[in-house]
């Protein structure tokens, strides 16, 4: 099978195309044929190696065997399915999250049919499906599992325009809060019409000084933090970091000291998640937003592209190529 690998931390170019064998459902696996898959901005960061700390996980001189393939999202068709097999057929149409084994970059996939995946709902593309499995699952986990947002609570998204962002703004819309987002003002209208009520671009504007007070702020993109955040947090209010080791320290220590808090952590898994998103995109209540799609042959360029930091949602691949639009 065709796929895209890494035998060494660096630039875009140290992806290669490669052959390998496809691989044959065991147990309770399920052989998943790959449509599309997606370029995140996590797995770039995988890519070139860094946060340094991550190697100890990642490898810590080159990517370790087991990670060779990234590839985080994907939506695609069952192939076969492994002997212990019970949940899902041929044919199935679904979607999900690889986790920790990564390896959608490729044309099949095997997982157990316990991980973080799902039928898919009729009525998205593949390319639309697989573009909202980790941004969706990620807000998901943030705003329901540790803020626990509820109606009429103020939130502020930093990066309202990103992957994680662009449904943050939707979910925190849909759980009834007031939600201000920042990005910049070129993202601005789309950011609005996801459901933002005041939108703070940060190439002219500083978000601490409005006056404002949230319940929750979500930096998406790791691009704030705590000390700054604090002045704008109302004083039972959460700030919510994706990334950044030091938050986990300030997680801790928040929840002796009191005040505003520091929530963090990851979504691994995602079953309660998907099964609201399936829910959510079925009934037509959710904007998946894709920025642009490469052929798995022009993976590098995606990746180029998701590393200048300024991609608007989701970036998708397509592995099985999408015949072009009749004019
Ligand atoms: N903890 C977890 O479970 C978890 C899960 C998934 C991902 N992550 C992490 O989350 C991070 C973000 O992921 P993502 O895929 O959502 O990001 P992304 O889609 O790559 O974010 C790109 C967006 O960020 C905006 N942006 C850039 N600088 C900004 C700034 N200073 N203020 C506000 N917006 C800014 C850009 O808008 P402009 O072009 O307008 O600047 C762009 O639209 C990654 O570091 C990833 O590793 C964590």
């Amino acid at each position: 099978m065709r796929a895209v690998m890494f035998h060494a931390y660096g630039p875009p170019d140290v992806l290669t195309q490669a052959d390998l064998p496809t691989p044959v459902p065991r147990g309770d696996q399920v052989l998943i044929r790959v449509h599309a898959t997606t370029v995140t901005s996590a797995e770039c960061g995988m890519r070139r190696g860094e946060p340094r700390w991550g190697r100890v996980i990642l490898g810590p001189r080159r990517p370790r065997r087991g990670i060779r393939v990234l590839g985080l999202e994907f939506a695609g068709q069952v192939a076969a399915v492994g002997p212990a097999a019970r949940r899902y057929q041929a044919g199935d149409r679904v979607f999900g999250f690889t986790g920790f084994s990564v390896g959608a970059n490729a044309e099949y996939k095997c997982l157990s049919e316990r991980a973080s995946f799902t039928t898919m709902p009729p009525n998205v593309t593949y390319a639309q499906a697989a573009a909202t499995v980790d941004g969706f699952t990620t807000a998901w986990y943030f705003l329901r599992e540790l803020a626990r947002v509820r109606p009429g609570q103020r939130v502020l998204v930093i990066g309202g325009s990103g992957s994680i962002g662009t449904y943050a703004v939707q979910l925190a819309k849909q759980a009834g809060a007031v939600v201000h987002a920042v990005c910049s003002g070129r993202n601005a209208k789309l950011v609005e019409s996801l459901g933002a009520d005041r939108v703070f671009d940060y190439t002219v504007e500083d978000f601490t000084t409005g006056g404002e007070r949230y319940d929750a702020v979500f930096d998406t993109v790791g691009r704030s933090s705590f000390a700054r955040c604090r002045p704008v947090l109302a004083p039972r209010g959460c700030y919510l970091p994706t990334t950044g080791l030091v938050n986990n320290v300030l997680a801790l220590r928040t929840a002796i000291t009191g005040g505003p808090r520091v929530r963090t952590g990851m979504s691994v898994r995602k079953h309660a998640a998907l099964a609201e998103l399936r829910e959510l995109i079925g009934q037509d209540r959710l904007r998946i937003v894709i920025d642009r799609s490469y052929p798995l042959a022009e993976i590098v360029e995606a990746h180029r592209y998701v590393d200048s930091g300024h991609k608007i949602g989701n970036v998708v691949i397509n592995v099985v190529d999408v015949p072009p639009a009749r004019p």
